[in-house]
């Protein structure tokens, strides 16, 4: 046989064994007689290149990884539901929709709201040419390659005489992952040690939007259409139309769909879901209701966000009760102590729950959470369980009432919760809970500016417990840092040699590299100005920094408080005896703000007093002045400065 018809033909046959397997759920051939035809079909193209074409089957996955998606401009906006949660709002719905076609009784259409990505296909005749993301709405990521990984969606649609309008369509449904799938996603990067997903959705999300197909291919994504949103032909007069047409041509419509007269019915349908749900292998969030006539949607047309002829109408979020056994302080990266129920294990929406999230004490007190109650648990489509409230009723006298650690329950420094603020933090500089985020901070472009200490340097650093504090950055040796992973000698001693460098910083930057809460580079570059080192700064009461035009009585108190802990002292001392610059050469030259000077003879030695910032910080220059009385001048504004604070 001619070489071009068997590669049609052996595409035409697994183009319908496809459909048999995806989207029908019917297969009639082994997997193994299927991976025949396919490798048939590859070993012929691979023979006869100038054959293969973007729909042919072997084409799902492209080998090279793209650059970036690109944005698609949507013909049509893709807008989102509005959400109802009671059958009141349903009723309420029902009524608008009545009223807006000016009576009559409407079909509605009632169908899972599958819980993962929307995203819009574009065929050109009956080729599939695009797959786009949502995005804003009105403009999406084409993620086109990603798309055709997905083994349910058809590359070419399976036309007939009667399905011919769809040959040049878009149509818009939801890319998910199953719950079995999604485990063993999971389980799989557990074992690699990567980060897990949360949920499906996350995990689909995720998954398509990753730049390398292959890696999308080895995902298991699947795909539910659920609207036909363009198409040339009128032929259609209704949305079940629409899907059957769909169906007809191989692409996948989900089976669970109904068509009701009347809204007491679409309620029914709806709450007989709630439980039936969990007996799927993929996640819903709710129903979607439509009106079926096309004519209809198009008279009730959309607002802004939604349209008016569909709503969604979630389930409500499942609870159960169990016991909360203690509250545990955990302290996340950046220094936020959050309250955690630990919960007598009980099973929730398909995850057993041992744990649950109290937010902060403010929340513990509005809710009257106290350890050794019962307590109501939900999940609220995420997989967060939240603590509802407690079930006083069994109380027996016994719970305890929970006290915010007053020490870091991690590095046993200070624990403060400045004014406003609902959150409780550590204030410890060297806490192994922060640690890797302090380095990245202190290292980064505006703080010291040490290009080198990267994460994965930070990392090896802290675990291998070489760097409990940023002051041990400035005793690393040279072998130390040459024997960590993935660093040469080369860079090693670059590192070295930037960290030498960063000691002779400006001070306002050293400042905003300590991570003191509400000391950003602005704030730091002010202190610098307004104190001429970090001494006089940790010894600086709350009313002499607030005296400061621009600095508020929030931040005052985060840096005291910041200061008043022994160890962060201690840290601080330890960076001035490594030779860090700790004072500031701003504030000495603003001391002479507004003061009259005559200079005498020219300004040989300036030691990093620019003249640029003399003539910048004095009112009016007349002579000039030597550098050695310049010293002897600023000398002299330090003395009776520091014998002022002495007095205080
Ligand atoms: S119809 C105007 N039907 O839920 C939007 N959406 O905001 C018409 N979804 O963005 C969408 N299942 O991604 C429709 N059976 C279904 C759906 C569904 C899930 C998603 C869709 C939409 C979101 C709601």
């Amino acid at each position: 046989m001619d070489v071009r018809k068997r590669i049609l033909n052996l595409r035409e046959e697994i183009r319908y064994h496809d459909r048999k397997y995806y989207a029908e759920n019917n297969p009639v051939i082994s997997d193994y007689e299927y991976d025949k035809l396919m490798e048939e079909l590859k070993k012929l193209e691979s023979e006869h290149p100038e054959y293969v074409t973007p729909d042919s089957p072997t084409q799902r996955v492209s080998g090279q990884p793209v650059e970036g998606f690109s944005s698609v401009k949507h013909k049509i906006p893709m807008l989102s539901l509005d959400n109802t949660y009671s059958s009141k709002e349903l009723l309420d719905f029902d009524k608008r929709v009545k009223k807006f076609l000016g009576g009559g009784n409407p079909d509605y259409v009632v169908e899972l709201k599958i819980d993962g990505l929307g995203v819009a296909l574009v065929y050109e005749n009956g080729v599939l040419v695009r797959g786009a993301t949502r995005g804003d709405g009105s403009t999406g990521d084409d993620i086109t390659s990603n798309i055709r990984t997905i083994k349910s969606v058809p590359l070419k649609l399976d036309l007939s005489p009667k399905t011919m309008p769809l040959a040049n369509c878009e149509v818009r449904g939801e890319v998910y992952m199953t719950k079995k799938g999604f485990d063993v996603l999971n389980k799989e990067r557990a074992k690699k040690k990567e980060s897990l997903f949360a949920n499906p959705r996350n995990a689909a999300a995720g998954s398509l939007r990753q730049l390398d197909a292959k890696v999308v291919s080895k995902r298991n994504l699947d795909i539910f259409l659920y609207t036909l949103s363009y198409t040339k032909s009128g032929e259609y007069k209704t949305h079940t139309q629409c899907l059957n047409a769909m169906k007809k041509v191989a692409l996948r419509v989900n089976q669970h769909i109904k068509i009701f007269s009347n809204i007491e019915d679409v309620i029914m349908y709806c709450n007989s879901w709630e439980n039936k749900k969990e007996e799927l292998d993929y996640e819903t969030d709710g129903m979607v209701i439509k009106a079926n006539s096309l004519e209809q949607q198009k008279r009730l047309g959309s607002t802004i966000k939604n349209p008016r002829w569909a709503v969604a109408y979630k389930f409500p979020p499942k609870r159960v009760t169990t016991k909360i056994i203690d509250i545990r302080v955990q302290v996340g990266r950046t220094g936020a102590l959050t309250p955690v129920a630990v919960l007598v294990p009980v099973r929730l929406s398909g995850s057993t729950i041992s744990r649950a999230t109290l937010h902060n004490e403010d929340e513990i007190k509005r809710k009257d959470i106290r350890i050794g109650d019962t307590v109501f648990i939900e999940k609220a489509g995420e997989v967060i369980p939240e603590v509802i409230k407690p079930v006083k009723e069994k109380r027996t006298g016994k719970e305890k009432i929970f006290i915010m650690l007053k020490k870091c329950p991690v590095c046993n420094s200070d624990v403060v919760r400045p004014e406003g603020e609902a959150a409780s933090r550590c204030v410890g500089l060297s806490c192994p809970a922060q640690i890797k985020n302090l380095l990245h901070h202190f290292a980064s472009r505006h703080a010291m500016n040490i290009d080198g200490l990267g994460p994965a340097v930070i990392d090896q650093l802290v675990n291998q417990q070489i760097v409990k504090d940023v002051s041990d950055l400035y005793n690393l040796k040279i072998d130390t840092i040459a024997n960590l992973e993935r660093l040469g000698e080369k860079s090693a001693q670059n590192l070295l040699d930037e960290i030498q460098e960063s000691k002779k910083n400006e001070f306002s930057r050293l400042l905003f590299g300590l991570g003191i809460r509400h000391v950003g580079r602005h704030m730091a570059k002010l202190l610098s100005e307004n104190f001429s080192s970090v001494d006089e700064l940790m010894h600086a009461k709350n009313e002499e920094i607030e005296k400061i035009e621009g600095i508020g009585g929030v931040v005052a108190e985060s840096i005291v408080l910041f200061f008043r802990d022994e160890k962060n002292r201690e840290i601080i001392e330890k960076l001035g005896k490594n030779g860090l610059n700790m004072e500031s050469k701003i504030k000495k030259l603003n001391v002479l703000l507004g003061k009259r000077f005559v200079f005498t003879g020219m300004l040989k030695n300036t030691q990093g007093l620019r003249q640029n910032q003399l003539l910048r910080n004095w009112g009016e220059v007349s002579h000039h002045l030597s550098a050695e009385m310049l010293i002897l001048l600023l000398q002299e504004k330090s003395r009776v400065q520091s014998m002022r604070r002495q007095k205080n």
